[in-house]
């Protein structure tokens, strides 16, 4: 039989040594480079974990069938523009001129259901928002569930570690005396991994809870990108170039990446098609759907012509600082992004073994569509 002249996301998948293969997302141990005992008691040098209940589990025998379509809500549209429900008594304060917000003095798990939907459009207009002093990490972890699962349907990830009986939950987690950063960096000269959540997926996710157990005092940043800004900085030629045309994202190197280490999947890996450029429900802006770590090829291009535009677009995104932010955590912090506008990335800039935990929920969106150009 003939070559296929079309290479599969499978064929194109390759892992280096330490795990850092053409697609950066390796630098979650998994539970090959879990220690509990670490975890449940610390070390020497690191305390024990914060939050035990959070503390990853890997269920090898579990798996999960296709995610099946659903009819998404989107809550933000019957938002009153005001906010009064959400920030009457908050202290606001922009972290830049075209991205971002840091509240103060609102407790997200007790709005009321006007106040959820102010807060799923204060979130698209803002892109991300850090509300400090919350209580989403103390309360039962089914009830953080509760709260989040207003936004839409629980996203169960297929290669992450999850507490104990809550598969939804999706965990970041580098484990106490964790230095794995070092071996990295021997073959990478840095981990920026621009993407948005689990773009593969039918329906990829809208608002996006992550909120932190453990940190290091200093490390472990976080960057937020303004996709629909980002589409804005484009001359309207390009954009109407971009209009219509669709890529496929894939989840076959993230499963393969957690095979390769010794981890789970959960579900099989899927590839979806999706338009280059979104239209979000509830404000009617255009972004960039495009992200380095899942779009693998435009439909229709040649690969060349292909991986020309997309690496276009994915260092047009990655260089421009002036439509980004960079949040740092604090105990208490619940960082609220919508995934359908943002992208984002970890750093791992620090590696003398200190804790890093985190815990995200992940409600699913509608299926991404774009509206006619204008
Ligand atoms: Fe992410």
């Amino acid at each position: 039989m003939a070559p296929a002249l079309v290479e599969t996301p499978q064929a194109a998948a390759t892992y280096a040594k330490n795990g850092t293969g053409e697609y950066k997302e390796a630098y979650i141990g998994g539970p090959k480079a879990y220690r509990l005992d670490a975890e449940l008691k610390g070390t020497e040098k690191q305390p024990p974990a914060k939050y035990p209940k959070y503390l990853p589990t890997w269920d090898s025998e579990k798996t999960y069938p296709p995610l099946q379509p659903f009819e998404h809500y989107e809550h933000g549209k019957d938002a009153d523009p005001k906010f009064l429900n959400l920030l009457q008594n908050a202290q606001v304060v922009d972290l830049t001129a075209n991205i971002g917000a840091e509240v103060h003095g609102v407790q997200l798990s007790k709005l009321t259901d006007k106040g959820k939907d102010e807060l799923a459009l204060f979130v698209a207009q803002k892109k991300v928002v850090a509300f400090r002093e919350q209580d989403l990490a103390d309360i039962p972890i089914q009830e953080a569930l509760d709260f989040g699962g207003y936004f839409g349907r629980h996203h169960i990830h297929p290669t992450s570690g999850a507490p104990a009986g809550y598969p939804e939950v999706h965990l970041v987690h580098r484990g106490a005396e964790d230095t794995t950063a070092r071996d990295f960096f021997e073959e990478r000269t840095n981990s920026v991994t621009w993407h948005s959540d689990v773009t593969y997926e039918k329906q990829p996710p809208g608002t996006t809870f992550l909120y932190v157990l453990d940190a290091p005092i200093a490390g472990g940043d976080t960057l937020f990108a303004n996709q629909a800004e980002a589409y804005r900085r484009l001359s309207p030629e390009f954009q109407k170039r971009l209009h219509g045309l669709k890529a496929i994202h894939s989840a076959i190197e993230q499963a393969g990446n957690s095979k390769n280490r010794g981890g789970v999947v959960r579900r099989e890996p899927v590839t979806s098609i999706h338009p280059i450029v979104r239209t979000h429900p509830a404000t009617g802006e255009k972004a960039l759907f495009v992200n380095r770590q899942f779009t693998r090829r435009i439909v229709g291009f040649k690969k060349e012509e292909s991986d020309y535009l997309l690496k276009f677009l994915f260092d047009h995104v990655a260089k421009g600082q002036d439509f980004q932010a960079r949040v740092k955590w604090a105990p208490g912090t619940v960082v609220v992004w919508d995934n359908r506008v943002t992208a984002h990335s970890a750093l791992l800039d620090w590696d003398d073994g200190q804790r890093r935990h985190l815990a995200r929920i992940t409600p699913q969106a509608e299926p991404p569509a774009e509206t006619p150009f204008q």
